[in-house]
């Protein structure tokens, strides 16, 4: 008894075997940008609301970029916790800051691995702002007392950007959120010839509480106030648009949309304006524990739930994913 149907999508999924012929979408290894967190001193200190990643020293930095590397996971993203802070944060363009010391560890043992940078101030300041404020000597009566000053920060993100270049950092990521930033960066580094230095635009990156456990792994949560003057309203979609705009007329090469999982729409819309470029998702902290804890409690099968999440990503638009479950993902894929 069957009824007249001229077409029936399930004939294409009745076998693995055909399903995975007509697979629009594949994840690999090498879509994956692997974060860590540097930090002084010796071995590794667990991040408790990271469950599986750690702060790690200059060496243990060096070994996860190894198992990144044996896993085909081709990059990592250095995010560093300095000895100490300070209203700018000195030691975010320091010769021997820790960044500076990672990168050239990772590249002197394993020269094939693309080392991203983070770059920006909050990890640094004192007062954990991703910016120089408005007070003491860099006051300027025309704005608001404690704001993110943007052009004064700019001076500081040439000046990473340049150090991280001379360490041999392969793609530096601006994350900070302030206008002209790429900018900025492009010329600074063009003046100390780096012309090849490609840069990775946060292009996009909005005011998200899913960044909560990030600023426990990286110590760089403010002090006072938000950052809601330079980050993204998270209703907005259009301002994506102006912003990716700007970042791509400014010279970026490649753009990034953060957090992911709640702005998969913003993915897509913002590949489909500049499909020539590579876009990056950033699968944030808070995306992370949130599977880890549920998959603590039992509540949900870890290992699809993470594929298919990174997977959303990917079918939404991203060219690549940074993650911090890259080591495992990449594990899963080739089993
Ligand atoms: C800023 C920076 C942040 C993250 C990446 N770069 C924190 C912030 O903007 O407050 C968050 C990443 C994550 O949550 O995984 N240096």
């Amino acid at each position: 008894m069957n009824v007249n149907l001229k077409t029936r999508p399930r004939r294409l999924r009745q076998s693995a075997a055909i399903r995975s012929m007509v697979r629009e979408t594949e994840l690999n290894a090498r879509d994956f940008i692997y974060p860590l967190f540097v930090r002084h001193g010796d071995g590794r200190t667990p991040i408790v609301s990271m469950p599986g990643i750690d702060q790690v020293s200059t060496l243990e930095a060096v070994r996860e970029a190894e198992k990144a590397a044996k896993a085909g996971v081709p990059a990592v993203i250095l995010f560093g916790i300095p000895a100490e802070k300070d209203p700018v944060g000195l030691e975010n363009f320091s010769e021997n800051g820790i960044i500076q010391q990672a990168i050239r560890a990772i590249k002197k043992e394993i020269p094939e691995m693309v080392v991203v940078t983070d770059v920006c101030l909050c990890e640094y300041t004192d007062h954990g702002h991703c910016g120089i404020l408005n007070t003491g000597e860099h006051f300027q009566a025309s704005l608001p007392e404690g704001y993110v000053l943007n052009d004064p920060t700019l001076e500081v993100l040439g000046k990473v950007a340049i150090s991280h270049a001379e360490c041999g950092a392969d793609i530096i990521a601006p994350s900070g959120m302030m206008d002209g930033m790429i900018s900025a960066i492009r010329d600074a580094l063009d003046a100390k010839s780096f012309e090849l230095m490609p840069i990775m635009s946060y292009a996009v990156k909005y005011a998200s509480a899913f960044y909560g456990p990030f600023r426990d792994a990286a110590d760089g949560a403010p002090k006072f106030g938000d950052r809601k003057s330079h980050q993204m309203d998270p209703a907005n979609i259009k301002e994506a648009l102006r912003e990716a705009t700007l970042d791509v007329e400014e010279g970026a090469d490649m753009l990034m949309v953060k957090p992911a999982l709640a702005y998969l729409d913003v993915i897509r819309t913002v590949k489909d304006a500049f499909p020539e470029l590579p876009m990056a998702a950033y699968n944030v902290s808070g995306e992370y524990s949130m599977v880890k804890a549920a998959a603590e409690k039992g509540w949900i099968d870890e290992e699809k739930v993470t594929l298919e999440t990174l997977l959303s990503m990917k079918r939404a638009g991203a060219d690549l994913m940074i993650t911090y479950h890259a080591l495992e993902a990449a594990a899963w894929l080739k089993s």
